[in-house]
């Protein structure tokens, strides 16, 4: 593949040619962090775009040389035997709950649905880039991504689905018509906080943990474990005050799929 199509294709580089489809910001990209964020990767994007024509030769699209991101306070390794064979971007909301009736309460995670973005590309070729764009990509209205079928701003394409079977068990559903990667029902093995310049979310929400997830019974395609890093906003606030019952906090993370 010719790079200057890899750059269109995976990085949405159509918008520094031609004029994009452009979704609806949302409010959050009028603050001036905002808008600081989105022309830091429009900047970066465009840098890019300039190497790749005077590279001779593209950048090999190989998840065998990705670098899983490290928070301050590691997660667990990858266990031995297993290799990457997905990277998506993963927008969405992280669901709570809130005791109504209890004054003091605190509020409790009630699963979270999130739409997967193949970042595969991205993440082998330009990781930097691909750190960008949780952030970025928080900026912009999540039914917007969800309509066009490709992660605003760039034109990531959908890779998949996650979602709750049951309260404790997070799924990922990686069958997509590019590709049938199959599915994986999991369970928590280890969390650890998010960097402390994580970026916020759309009110400022702080950063969800970082976790490393390990398959349940069920898993199809030899899915074994995820992780989810550089994550972007979804944290519930410290207390009930103020909150409905049920509540969604706006997210979006970076999830990588070993197997064997
Ligand atoms: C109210 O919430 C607090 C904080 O989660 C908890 O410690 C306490 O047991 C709860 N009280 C009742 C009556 O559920
Ligand atoms: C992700 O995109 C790459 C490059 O277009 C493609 O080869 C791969 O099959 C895609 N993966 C999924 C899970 O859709
Ligand atoms: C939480 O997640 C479900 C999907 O499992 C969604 O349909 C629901 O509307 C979300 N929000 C709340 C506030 O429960």
């Amino acid at each position: 593949m010719q790079l200057s199509t890899l750059l269109l294709s995976a990085l949405g580089a159509t918008a520094v040619y031609a004029a994009p489809a452009f979704p609806d910001l949302n409010v959050a990209a009028a603050s001036p962090e905002g808008i600081e964020t989105m022309s830091e990767y429009f900047t970066m994007l465009a840098q890019k775009v300039q190497q790749s024509r005077q590279m001779a030769a593209a950048p090999v699209c190989d998840l065998s040389k990705a670098v899983l991101p490290e928070a301050p306070n590691p997660l667990p390794p990858v266990s031995a035997g297993l290799t990457l064979k997905h990277v998506a971007i993963g927008r969405g909301t992280q669901n709570y709950t809130c005791d109504l009736k209890n004054a003091t309460a605190v509020p409790k995670a009630n699963g979270a649905v999130a739409t997967l973005f193949n970042a595969s590309c991205i993440v082998a070729t330009y990781p930097d880039l691909a750190k960008m764009l949780g952030r970025v990509s928080m900026q912009f209205s999540l039914t917007q991504s969800e309509a066009s079928k490709k992660l605003a701003p760039s034109n990531l394409i959908i890779s998949g689905k996650h979602w709750f079977t049951n309260p404790t068990t997070p799924f990922f559903d990686l069958d997509s018509p590019t590709q049938q990667l199959g599915g994986v029902p999991c369970t928590k093995a280890a969390d650890v906080a998010a960097p402390a310049d994580a970026p916020v979310g759309q009110l400022g929400e702080p950063a969800v943990r970082w976790l490393k997830l390990t398959a349940v019974a069920g898993a199809t395609g030899g899915l074994q474990e995820v992780y989810r890093v550089e994550t972007v906003g979804g944290s519930a606030p410290a207390t009930c005050k103020g909150m409905p019952a049920t509540f969604e906090v706006q997210y979006a993370t970076q999830y990588w799929f070993y197997a064997q």
